[in-house]
């Protein structure tokens, strides 16, 4: 059975608190950002079973994925690539231009992650994760900062501008 992704219902939502505290510990901030940033929440699951949840704020110019989280079982498997695909897609449908989406500046794996998706550095949100009171640590690195990532939902593949640029160079040689 293909994996389905859908907006969950109000009082679903409460069911998918556990999977996105995957993505942010802080049950008290997971809410307020649910209650305030969100305004989007969708579902994912393979043959009726849960494997992934996702929010967004589509309100604002760029639209932002505020908590993304596959479940621990399903990582690896290339979930997390295709909700992020379906995503850029939904953008494109609702006429965006540019989605963010922020992690930690400890998040080695999601810095990775997000950059595979397409995303591109962008900029800093200094000391974001002050709420964190008692100090949380990831590879020995504090967490602090948010690292933004920016995708820019109209623009050539890298891959596709680099062809073009090496095209247009009257010194580039074809290589045999
Ligand atoms: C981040 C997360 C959503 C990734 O989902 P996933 O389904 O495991 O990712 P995929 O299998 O689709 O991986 C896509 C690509 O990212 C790479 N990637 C995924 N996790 C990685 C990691 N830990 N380290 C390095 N690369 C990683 C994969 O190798 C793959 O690369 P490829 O396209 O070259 O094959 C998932 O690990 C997760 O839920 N983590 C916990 C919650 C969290 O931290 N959420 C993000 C905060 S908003």
């Amino acid at each position: 059975m293909p994996i389905t992704i859908r907006e969950a219902h109000d009082d679903e939502i409460e069911k998918l608190i556990p999977l996105l505290r995957e993505a942010e510990p802080l049950e008290r901030a997971l809410r307020w950002s649910l209650a305030n940033l969100v305004d989007a929440v969708y579902r994912i699951d393979d043959a009726q079973k849960l494997i992934g949840v996702v929010t967004l704020q589509w309100r604002d110019e760029p639209a932002e994925i505020i908590d993304l989280a596959v479940h621990a079982d399903r990582r690896g498997q290339g979930i997390g690539k295709k909700i992020i695909a379906w995503l850029l897609d939904e953008g494109r449908r609702r006429r965006k231009h540019e989605i963010l989406v922020g992690t930690a500046n400890s998040s080695i794996d999601n810095i990775a992650f997000y950059q595979k998706c397409g995303f591109r550095i962008d900029h800093v949100r200094k000391d974001y994760f002050w709420y964190y009171e008692d100090p949380l640590f990831e590879h020995g690195i504090r967490v602090r900062d948010m690292l933004v990532f920016r995708v820019d939902l109209h623009a050539e593949p890298f891959e596709a501008q680099q062809r073009l640029r090496v095209v247009a160079s009257p010194h580039f040689k074809q290589p045999s």
